[in-house]
């Protein structure tokens, strides 16, 4: 996984995020996801790698495309593990709201764990904090108050980031409760998670809360690049979801899956805006010209790339 290599990863996040940014607004999320997913695997399909999906679309029988196992790249170069969500907020995106994202992970092979398409419950923060600052299973006051014992500031000072959903009511009266901020989002908890990152723009301290598993371990994939902490424990509703599980090795449901748990290997993240958004603006169209922004990194030596990239004569 060379210099050059990351930039063609780059490439397939922008080209999914320029397809999905063509149906900005017209209110139909599955359209502008497969929009996505086809530019999203053709792009793959030109890389000289033997990739396997291992996060996808679904498994084989539910998703035509970048399905769970699907070999993507022309061969002939490394293997390599996928994680993808072409359209990370399909909602946002039919929407025209910000922070919807293309957003892929490659790492080593058997770097990354298989999540299955369940939900996970997760907390994370950015870098420059010791080690078990935060607990899981802490109270989110707890949590609040450790971080801003370790920055010097009042719990009023820290921001939290929570998707908007009822079943975070508790977590949102207990950060509330110290007097701290919760930043509320639609969805997209890739970009709430990466935020902790840099919370001297965002004003996000810590994310925390219950969203999709997949997106834990995207997520976990871009704090691996950046540094910071995640814990996370998948989440099982039904016989269904415990067999989805099972079949992807996961038979402890009740382990805590930490940052190196879920990416143990080096990893190449990208991620390009469809919607502008805090991390990223997003695909602006000026005649025959495309902009689109993209976040690429690696692990192993921590380089953090801002393209801007401007294609001339876009069909
Ligand atoms: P999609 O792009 O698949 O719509 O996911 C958006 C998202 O908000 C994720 O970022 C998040 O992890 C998950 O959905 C939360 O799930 P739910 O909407 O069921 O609460």
């Amino acid at each position: 996984m060379d210099r050059e290599f990351t930039l063609e990863i780059a490439r397939v996040t922008e080209f999914a995020a320029i397809a999905a940014a063509k149906l900005r607004g017209k209110g139909d999320e599955k359209m502008a996801d497969q929009a996505a997913v086809d530019a999203m695997r053709t792009q793959l399909n030109s890389i000289k790698m033997s990739g396997t999906v291992v996060i996808g679309e679904g498994e084989r029988d539910e998703a035509p495309m970048l399905y769970i196992g699907e070999k993507v790249g022309a061969g002939d170069g490394p293997e390599a593990d996928i994680a993808l969500d072409p359209l990370e907020g399909t909602t946002l995106c039919a929407k025209a709201m910000p922070n919807a994202l293309a957003v892929i992970a490659v790492s080593e092979s058997g770097g990354m764990l298989n999540a299955p398409d369940t939900y996970m419950d997760k907390i994370a923060i950015g870098p420059g904090y010791p080690e078990g600052i935060i607990s899981l299973d802490a109270a989110p006051a707890d949590n609040v108050e450790s971080i801003a014992k370790e920055k010097g500031v009042n719990p009023r000072e820290i921001g939290v980031c929570i998707l908007d959903r009822e079943r975070h009511t508790k977590h949102i009266d207990s950060v509330r409760s110290t007097g701290a901020s919760v930043h509320l989002i639609q969805d997209g908890d890739v970009a709430g998670v990466i935020a902790t990152t840099d919370p001297t723009v965002t004003s996000v301290d810590m994310y925390i809360g219950i969203g999709g598993a997949p997106e834990g371990v995207l997520a976990a994939a871009a704090l691996k690049c950046i540094g910071g902490q995640m814990q996370s424990r998948i989440l099982i509703n039904n016989s269904d979801e415990e067999k989805r599980a099972i079949k992807m090795g996961i038979t402890d449901v009740s382990l805590v899956y930490k940052l190196d748990d879920l990416v143990s290997k080096d990893v190449i993240f990208s991620a390009s805006g469809v919607t502008d958004g805090s991390l990223l603006n997003g695909v602006f169209f000026q005649e025959d010209r495309v902009f689109v922004e993209t976040l690429v990194m690696r692990s192993n030596n921590g380089t953090v790339r801002r393209l801007k990239t401007e294609y001339k004569n876009f069909i």
